[in-house]
């Protein structure tokens, strides 16, 4: 299967991507050696989807690192907080990026500065490597847990999957969330046509979905955002599964805009709606998700997508890229320490404090 963010090399090595604004139409890796081009690449989408960005930006930790020669503890540990500090701005919504760096600074306090300072390096890519690891792990879990809810379901023979954005391999370590029981049940022989909405402005169901799902050889379908409702008015679809950037202690969950859009369509047309998250896109500081930060994108993303005017010049334009859609309209949430339902704030605390 393949991995979109790989590590080559020992601690002096760099980080690959594969670029995913060039997707379908070119499959280029992007060489990252420092914090800028990391940064930028994070900002840009080339490496996109929450736990992507974590994880790459746990790897953008170790680059941080590289440059900096002292063997006083004190001053590599300043370094170390400056440039966690600095990469988990470099989006706002997905809270898997704050806590991948989190994560590495907390790591960083506690090593053993006794040791000679290459071993501190040594020990942060060993932990960079932990969070993919625990990563592919957790999409694996979500895949098992996913598979069982849709059988479950008892679904019919080619069965309809509608999805929105890209929550599958490109978005994370290795698998996917909303992806995974998808591929768990086509590795089990159960074949679903997985309906794919574009996802404007950036089409990362149209690019992203569509092509990982092809060369894993699963059945798509791409449909276009306002084509939904008549999809499931046709009864072509039995759930719908979306991942999600950061989930409040009370299940109110923001994705991809749009996503909010297609739980009400759910909802009214009776059709589960589940969302696929690891623990780590949980943010139980938050009550609700009134307080998740959506980040606004530039207007260019509508008005000039892919290279051609769209808009008249001048227009106003609203670009959101995120969403957050009420607990009460997820049917289940699919997390690698099992499935939560109903959703509210008592067994999602539960389940994560499992
Ligand atoms: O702007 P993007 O492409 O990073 O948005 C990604 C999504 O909304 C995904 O659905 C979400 O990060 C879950 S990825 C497993």
């Amino acid at each position: 299967m393949l991995r979109p963010i790989e590590w080559t090399g020992n601690t002096q090595g760099h980080l690959r991507l594969l670029d995913q604004t060039l997707l379908p139409s070119e499959t280029r890796w992007l060489e990252v050696h420092d914090v800028p081009t990391l940064y930028e690449a994070i900002q840009m989408l080339r490496v996109r989807g929450a736990p992507a960005i974590g994880v790459s930006a746990a790897y953008g930790v170790v680059l941080g690192m590289q440059a900096v020669s002292t063997t006083d503890a004190a001053v590599w540990t300043a370094e170390l907080e400056r440039v966690t500090a600095q990469l988990s701005t470099a989006r706002p919504t997905a809270v898997n990026l704050a806590w991948a760096c989190e994560r590495m600074l907390a790591y960083g306090r506690v090593i053993d500065y006794l040791r000679p300072a290459d071993h501190w390096l040594a020990e942060l890519l060993k932990e960079a490597h932990a969070i993919r690891d625990e990563d592919a792990a957790m999409c694996r879990a979500i895949g098992r847990h996913g598979a069982e809810l849709l059988r479950e379901l008892n679904l019919p023979a080619e069965a309809g999957i509608l999805t929105h954005c890209n929550a599958g391999t490109l978005a994370v370590s290795e698998y996917g969330t909303a992806l995974a029981p998808i591929y768990t049940l086509q590795e089990a022989s159960q074949r679903l046509m997985v309906y794919a909405d574009e996802t404007r402005p950036l089409l990362q169901g149209a690019r992203l979905t569509a092509w990982e799902l092809q060369q894993a050889g699963v059945p798509v379908t791409v449909i276009c955002d306002n084509m939904a409702a008549a999809l499931l008015r046709e009864k072509k679809i039995q759930a719908v599964i979306v991942g999600a950037d950061r989930i409040a202690a009370n299940g109110d969950a923001a994705n991809k805009i749009g996503t909010y859009g297609l739980a009400i369509l759910a909802r009214y047309h009776n059709v589960p709606f589940y969302i696929a998250a690891p623990s780590s896109t949980f943010d139980l500081n938050l009550e609700t998700g009134a307080g998740i930060p959506i980040e606004q994108r530039a207007p260019s993303e509508i008005t000039h997508g892919f290279g051609r005017q769209t808009v008249p010049t001048g227009v106003a334009v609203w670009n959101p890229a995120f969403d957050v859609t009420p607990a009460e309209l997820i049917t289940a949430i699919i997390c690698e320490r099992g499935v939560i339902a109903p959703i509210n704030a008592t067994n999602i605390e539960k389940l994560l404090s499992k």
